[in-house]
C-alpha cells in the first residue's frame, strides 16, 4: 500500500516495490497520475489496484485499506508519502493554507496510521513507513507548515512505536531524506514570492525508494538519506546560534530559486491537473555540481566557525 503514489518518492517506491514482485494498492487525490504509475508498474510485471483518496478525509483512507484488503486478503507494508508544502513567512502564509498542511502532512499521517496499525495489530504483523523529512530534526524559515508538520510526524511515531512494543511484529519506521529531486517544491503553495527549489546537496526519488523497500524487508526505526544530513543536525544541535544565524541565508540563496512567482496555493488543497509525476526540480547534471557547491559553502562555514 502506499499513500501518496501518484509523484516524487511515492511514486519511485511504486515502480521499486513493482520490479521486486510485489503487489501494490497505489493512492493519492490524482487519478490520472495514478493510472499512469500504475499502467508503469503493470508492466513491471506487478498486479496493481488504484484508488483515489485523500489522506485529509478519514472514509477514503479506510475505503483504501478496505480495497487492499478485498483485492489482497491484506496488508504487509503500507507506505505513506502524501504530503503538501507552503512557502513564505508566517504571516504571509494564509491560515487556511497553513491549516491544510498540517492536515495532510500530520494528521494525514495519523489517519494512515489509525488505519493501519488497526489492521496490523489484528493480522499481527505490518510495516508501517512515513516520509520523515530532514526539517523533521532540523528547522527552517518560510516553511513553518512543513516543518512544524515533521516535527510533530517524528513525536507521533516515536509514541506510536511505544504504544506498539507489545506487538514484536509491527513495526513503524521514519525514513527522513534531506532534499530529494521531486515535484513538491514547484508544487507547493507559495506566498514567498520566489519558487522553492531543493537546496543541496539533492538526492533521487530513487535513492529514498531504494531505502524504503529495504526498510520495508527488514524494518529500521530511523532512516536517514542525505549525504550531509548528519553534518547539519550536528550543526543545529551543538551550534544552535551558528546554525541560527546561517540558515535563513543558506534557505534564501540555497532552497529559493530566483525565478519570481505570485502568491498561490499549489498543490495544497486539489492537485495540479497539469503536472508532469516525472518532472523534475533540477536536471540530472546540476545535481553533482549543486552537491559539490553545498558541501563546499558548508566546509568553509564551518572552517571559518572552528579557527575564529
Ligand atoms: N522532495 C524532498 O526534497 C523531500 C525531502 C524530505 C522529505 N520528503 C518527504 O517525502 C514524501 C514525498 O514527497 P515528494 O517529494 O515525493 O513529493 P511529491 O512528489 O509532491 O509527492 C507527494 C505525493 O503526495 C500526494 N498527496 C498530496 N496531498 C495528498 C492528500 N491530501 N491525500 C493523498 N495524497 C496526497 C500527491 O499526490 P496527489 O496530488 O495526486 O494527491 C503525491 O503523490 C513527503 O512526506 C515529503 O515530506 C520530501
Amino acid at each position: 500500500m502506499i499513500t501518496g503514489a501518484s509523484s516524487g518518492i511515492g511514486r519511485a517506491a511504486a515502480l521499486a516495490f513493482a520490479r521486486a514482485g510485489d503487489r501494490l494498492v497505489l493512492a493519492a487525490r490524482s487519478q490520472a497520475a495514478l493510472k499512469a504509475i500504475a499502467a508503469e508498474c503493470v508492466a513491471a510485471g506487478a498486479q496493481v489496484r488504484v484508488v483515489t483518496a485523500d489522506v485529509t478525509r478519514r472514509e477514503t483512507v479506510e475505503q483504501v485499506a478496505e480495497t487492499a484488503t478485498a483485492a489482497f486478503g491484506g496488508i504487509d507494508v503500507w507506505v505513506n508519502t502524501a504530503a503538501v508544502m507552503a512557502y513564505g513567512r508566517f504571516d504571509d502564509v494564509p491560515a487556511d493554507v497553513f491549516d491544510q498542511v498540517v492536515a495532510t502532512d500530520l494528521l494525514g499521517a495519523a489517519t494512515v496510521a489509525r488505519a493501519a496499525l488497526t489492521r496490523f495489530r489484528t493480522q499481527g504483523h505490518g510495516v508501517l513507513i512515513f516520509g520523515g523529512s530532514l526539517l523533521g530534526t532540523v528547522v527552517t524559515p518560510y516553511m513553518s507548515a512543513y516543518v512544524a508538520s515533521k516535527w510533530g510526524l517524528r513525536a507521533l511515531i516515536r509514541a506510536l512505536r511505544l504504544e506498539n512494543r507489545d506487538a514484536a511484529d509491527v513495526h513503524i519506521c521514519l525514513v527522513s531524506p534531506g532534499a530529494v529531486d521531486t515535484p513538491i517544491y514547484r508544487n507547493a503553495a507559495n506566498f514567498a514570492g520566489r519558487f522553492g527549489k531543493p537546496p543541496p546537496p539533492v538526492a533521487s526519488a530513487e535513492k529514498v525508494a531504494t531505502a524504503i523497500l529495504r526498510c520495508a524487508r527488514r524494518p529500521r526505526a530511523t532512516v536517514t538519506v542525505g549525504t550531509a544530513n548528519r553534518v547539519i543536525n550536528l550543526g543545529f544541535l551543538m551550534t544552535p546560534a551558528l546554525y541560527d544565524a546561517l540558515v535563513g541565508p543558506l534557505m534564501r540563496a540555497g532552497g529559493l530559486s530566483r525565478e519570481r512567482v505570485a502568491p498561490h496555493n499549489g498543490n495544497v488543497f486539489a492537485p495540479l491537473a497539469a503536472v508532469d509525476p516525472q518532472s523534475r526540480a533540477h536536471p540530472s547534471w546540476a545535481r553533482p555540481i549543486a552537491a559539490g557547491a553545498g558541501f563546499a559553502a558548508l566546509a568553509v562555514l564551518l572552517a571559518r566557525r572552528y579557527t575564529s
